[in-house]
């Protein structure tokens, strides 16, 4: 480890421990699939959210860490530093998945988090910042979309309240949900929403194939490409399958179909960067016999370049209208993420970490989004990643081999005792 700032810290990182919290972690909302993968459902603010937040408070506790938590639900573990009033080092990522997920798409960069602490607790270390482990609230939107929603209370991006409307599938408010989990946390220290962090760092799985195919260790991220979420709703008229003409219908299906075909070539990319998903239909009354009254679909739009995102976005509302025959339709943007550029602090912290310890990186932009990306107007930003099974994400055979979780942990433990200083 030549070159190591803090050599005794970055050796008590453990693999085992890590991945033994991943795999107890794993177990909260846990299922097999026929296939025989081991899935997670774990939705935010919920019931088994909670459980997940008790076990992990209880280890961070256990390591001397301080526990807090803000107004947003955003939780975090605190290893002092030598100046307490100087700015923290932030780590973390969310807890949160997709409802069928898998065991690392967020939870590895809270465990990560927490394996910086235990090293730095188990050597005796007291580095010249404080350094505070963060599980935000809701990043994946599984429960309650949009994501971010804690990063973006945090960092002021979007008021608390522009949240405090959205609702589950069961009609429950989000803040009604938030209120509630506040209550049964209610034995923690409350700690003020936001504060400028001296930098933020996130470690997650990669999500992608590269790092694996290239036998690449781990990836200094260098930035995170742009989304751009929408809701559109068509609006037509129910009527008898059987008995209603053609001509005299309103139907909503229809009208939807020409709005996406419509849609499928206004984002058409041939150099294949951009990603246009429609991944919601939801149909009324959405029986066989009845002509679709309304249909709700989600757009889910991404692209690296502001330039691309902009446009082809503000097309969305215009391409739609054009392409209807007989209904009327909304379009609704519910979620905007800028493209991020990391700049260099962070990332160079991340790449002279991984070098000094003899690991393998390249650089990479992330496709998906994380709340680093929130983070990135607010102070100097970076993210770790780590190779996952055939790049396989949001689906319960995501994997990554306990060496690899540890290599991340590793990286992430030595640019933070880097970023802290030493004191
Ligand atoms: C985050 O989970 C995303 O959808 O990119
Ligand atoms: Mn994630
Ligand atoms: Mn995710």
């Amino acid at each position: 480890m030549d070159g190591v700032t803090a050599p005794n810290v970055v050796a008590a990182v453990s693999e085992s421990r890590l991945w033994d919290r991943l795999m107890a972690m794993a177990r909260i909302g846990g299922f097999a699939t026929p296939e025989g993968d081991q899935g997670v459902n774990r939705p935010c603010l919920s019931a088994l959210d909670r459980e997940a937040r008790r076990l992990l408070i209880g280890w961070a506790e256990a390591a001397g860490a301080s526990v807090s938590v803000d107004p947003a639900a955003n939780l975090f573990l605190r290893w002092e530093g030598a100046d307490p009033s100087l700015a923290p080092v932030l780590t973390g990522s969310h807890m949160d998945s997709q409802p069928q997920g898998g065991r690392f798409d967020g939870i590895y960069g809270v465990l990560a988090g927490l394996e910086v602490i235990e090293a730095l607790a188990a050597s005796g270390a007291r580095p010249h910042r404080p350094v505070e482990v963060v599980a935000w609230t809701n990043e994946e939107g599984g429960r309650f979309a949009p994501g971010c929603t804690g990063s973006m209370s945090f960092t002021g991006f979007k008021p608390m309240s522009a949240f405090d409307g959205i609702v589950d599938a069961d009609g429950v408010r989000y803040a009604d949900a938030l209120a509630q989990h506040l209550a049964e946390e209610a034995d923690l220290a409350r700690r003020p929403l936001g504060y400028v962090p001296h930098a933020f760092i996130e470690a997650h799985i990669e999500q992608g194939p590269r790092l694996e195919a290239e036998g690449q260790d781990v990836a200094v991220v260098t930035g995170i490409q742009g989304s751009r979420w929408f809701t559109v709703t068509v609006e037509g008229r129910t009527d008898h399958a059987g008995t209603a003409p053609l001509s005299l219908r309103k139907d909503a299906v229809q009208d939807a179909l020409r709005a996406i075909t419509a849609l499928n070539v206004l984002m058409h990319d041939p150099s294949d960067v951009l990603r246009f998903t429609v991944g919601s239909v939801t149909v009324e009354p959405g029986t066989s016999n009845s002509v679709a009254r309304r249909v709700v679909f989600t757009i889910d739009l991404r692209h690296p370049d502001e330039g691309v995102l902009r446009p082809r976005g503000d097309a969305i509302p215009g391409v739609v209208q054009a392409a209807l025959r007989t209904c009327t339709a909304r379009v609704h943007e519910r979620f905007t993420a800028w493209p991020a550029d990391f700049g260099p602090t962070v990332p160079e912290a991340v790449a002279r970490a991984a070098a000094a310890l003899g690991l393998k990186a390249i650089r990479l932009p992330s496709g998906a989004f994380h709340d680093a990306q929130f983070l990135a107007p607010v102070c100097p930003t970076g993210m770790i990643f780590i190779p996952c099974r055939n790049g396989v994400s949001h689906h319960p055979g995501e994997y990554a081999e306990p060496a690899q979780c540890a290599n991340g942990a590793r990286v992430l433990t030595e640019a933070i005792i880097k970023l802290a200083g030493r004191p």
